[in-house]
């Protein structure tokens, strides 16, 4: 179901600083920039090896990650792992009682088919799945 960890979600404040640590410092190169309005995010996609670090941006306090950052602050937001279906493995998930926040998959970054799993049923990791579209290289 699983195939591996495709990226590790971060909540920031503001991408250009952010940028500035895992572009600049860490010296991983940028794979992709996008604004997701339906996470309501501006997202920087980075490569480290064949995964990714996931930079999220909110762009207004109301979004969701704009919720997570007034009340935890910056950092570790989700962890998404890469499936080859993921209408099949949400119906797995549903069918072994796993507590899901999306009941459909959405567009996520790069035309990828992703849904976000409920963190109470992750032992408090807010999990995500996503499936590339076909024409992008995971
Ligand atoms: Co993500």
């Amino acid at each position: 179901m699983f195939t591996r960890i495709d990226h590790v979600g971060v909540a920031v404040e503001e991408i250009e600083p952010a940028l500035e640590l895992y572009r600049d410092r860490l010296r991983l190169r940028v794979a992709h920039r996008e604004v997701v309005a339906d996470q309501g995010v501006e997202a920087v996609l980075l490569d480290v090896g064949e995964n990714h670090v996931e930079l999220l941006a909110p762009l207004d306090s109301g979004t969701p990650v704009g919720k997570f950052l007034a009340k935890r602050g910056p950092g570790l937001h989700h962890v998404a792992y890469l499936v080859d279906d993921v209408d099949a493995t949400l119906a797995a998930l549903r069918e072994a009682g796993m507590p899901l926040i999306d009941e459909h998959a959405r567009v996520g970054i790069r035309r990828s088919r992703v849904a976000f799993l409920h963190p109470r049923g992750m032992g408090g990791v807010l999990t995500e799945i996503v499936q590339p579209a076909a024409d992008v290289a995971p």
